[in-house]
């Protein structure tokens, strides 16, 4: 909870929001139940968060949801996992669609099961227009191998003459990641303790505040939500700048 004194200072909450979905694995192992009913559990909290972004107004809301490394698990959690992704998207589109959420994914979505890939593709366009929310799925999704693969795209256009070498800058660079049109994570939520990014988003969490809860997912719901971005609220962002550069820059631009 923010201390009294914070409370005029409160920071607004984040535009866009990661979350690095970990820990269903251990909720089930603590139960003595296979690691299948974490990730059945854990897609209901998908479900909860989405819902409670939604009503919060947080515009870009991206899940960790499956890492291009995942694809070594067990054939058999693999397949669990690419069964609820289905699931889940068979049964949210009128959700998404009544409360205009737009469906997104980031990732080698082409190495989905073909059954998964086309309805993903089919729920992304039936959403494309619906401008209230962006939910981006990380799907087979590595950031190494996006920044690697916006690096050959880029290379490419020079080859065939479209771009110079000189054209290079981060702002033209990041237009080649698969998150070319969306703000960078202002807030990236870690579950069940881990301290680390493992391969989410590494070009765009530069300035990312993190926030790690030693919380399972399947157990991360509203409350533990509501507390990760009361956190978040009472923090300072500064980009390399000092304090009073932000304090000048913030009351400059309020006149
Ligand atoms: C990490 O927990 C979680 C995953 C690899 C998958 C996340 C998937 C879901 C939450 C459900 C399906 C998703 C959607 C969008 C419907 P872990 O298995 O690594 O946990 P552990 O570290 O405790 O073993």
């Amino acid at each position: 909870m923010p201390e009294k004194s914070n409370i005029a200072t409160l920071k607004p909450l984040p535009r866009h929001v990661a979350i690095i979905m970990d820990g269903n694995g251990r909720w089930a192992k603590q139960r003595l139940m296979p690691r299948v009913m974490g990730h059945r559990q854990g897609a209901k909290t998908v479900k909860e968060i989405v819902t409670v972004s939604r009503e919060l107004k947080i515009r870009y809301l991206t899940l960790y949801a499956f890492s291009k490394e995942n694809w070594s698990r067990p054939f058999d959690e693999v397949s669990s996992l690419m069964s609820l992704l289905y699931e889940y998207l068979q049964k949210e589109l009128e959700e998404l669609m009544d409360k205009r959420i737009r469906l997104r994914a980031i990732g080698e979505i082409e190495a989905l099961p073909d059954k998964v890939y086309s309805l993903l593709v089919e729920t992304m366009e039936r959403t494309a227009l619906n401008r209230e929310m962006d939910l981006i799925l990380a799907l087979s999704y590595g950031g190494r191998s996006e920044i690697t693969e916006a690096a050959r795209r880029f290379a490419e256009e020079c080859l065939m003459g479209r771009m110079k070498p000189e054209d290079i800058n981060e702002a033209s660079f990041r237009t080649f990641l698969q998150t070319g049109d969306i703000p960078d994570p202002d807030l990236i939520i870690r579950t069940s303790g881990e301290q680390r990014l493992s391969n989410f988003l590494l070009f765009q969490a530069a300035y990312s505040e993190l926030y790690i809860t030693s919380t399972f997912w399947p157990d991360f719901n509203r409350q533990e939500f509501m507390k990760a971005l009361n956190d978040y609220r009472c923090r300072e962002r500064r980009f390399g700048m000092t304090g009073e550069q932000i304090l000048l820059r913030c009351t400059s631009s309020e006149s």
